[in-house]
């Protein structure tokens, strides 16, 4: 199993990081042979679409002839999907949604004719789907009975990537970290893992699992 390990928080010790850490952890329990590759999207941010990009992506007959190079950077962040058998991401909620470092990367890895079809219907997938499991940190609260503010990460996520064919999310959640003490968390961090049974993601996961 190939695990695609990405993180997004500026903050060393966050509390994104050391979950999607444990959900890697999770992970290699189930699966001790698993190969892990890093893309750490705070400290080694991908480029915002810049105007090579963007013309490329404008139309389908610049895509066909996109600008010399201008695909590089969307290319090899897909193929590092593509060779993931499972994507760990950990992430805070920023501002309701998404940090823009994560931003950054789905405007690389959504390009029609590679990763989406645009159809008549909407977008199709053109990505084999495969577990992802996104870790998320936030300083109050936006899921369950006590939530004060609206969520705009877990649906966006969803439908973004699911507009690419990675249709299995499972989201993972470690709330109101502005109220909690390190022994809080750590209690918080447990009770987002039991939320997941891992042993579905063993080697062969049960059918169950994918799709
Ligand atoms: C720019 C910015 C925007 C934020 N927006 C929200 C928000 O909309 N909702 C929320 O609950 N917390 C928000 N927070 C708080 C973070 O979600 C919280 O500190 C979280 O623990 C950060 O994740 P980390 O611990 O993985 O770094 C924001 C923090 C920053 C820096």
């Amino acid at each position: 199993m190939n695990i695609l390990h990405i993180d997004c928080s500026p903050r060393p010790g966050a509390h994104s990081r050391k979950l999607s850490m444990a959900i890697v952890e999770r992970l290699l329990e189930v699966s001790p042979g698993a190969g892990i590759s890093r893309r750490d999207l705070a400290f080694h941010p991908v480029p915002h679409p810049w105007p090579d990009y963007a013309t490329a992506l404008s139309s389908p007959a610049t895509l066909a002839t996109p600008p010399p190079g201008s695909l590089d950077v969307s290319e090899f962040l897909i193929r590092e999907v593509e060779a993931a058998d499972v994507i760990v991401v950990g992430t805070p909620m920023n501002n309701l949604t998404v940090p823009s470092v994560l931003k950054a990367w789905i405007d690389q890895v959504l390009r029609a004719g590679r990763t989406f079809r645009s159809t008549p219907a909407g977008k199709v997938g053109l990505l084999r789907d495969r577990p992802v499991l996104v870790g998320i940190a936030s300083g109050g609260t936006f899921a369950g009975d006590r939530a004060t503010q609206p969520d705009f990460l877990r649906p966006y996520l969803s439908a973004v990537l699911g507009s690419t064919g990675l249709k299995t999310l499972h989201f993972l959640t470690v709330q109101a970290t502005a109220f909690l003490d390190e022994d809080q968390a750590i209690v918080a961090r447990e009770q987002a893992l039991a939320t997941i049974d891992f042993k579905c993601f063993a080697e062969v996961p049960c059918p169950g699992c994918i799709g």
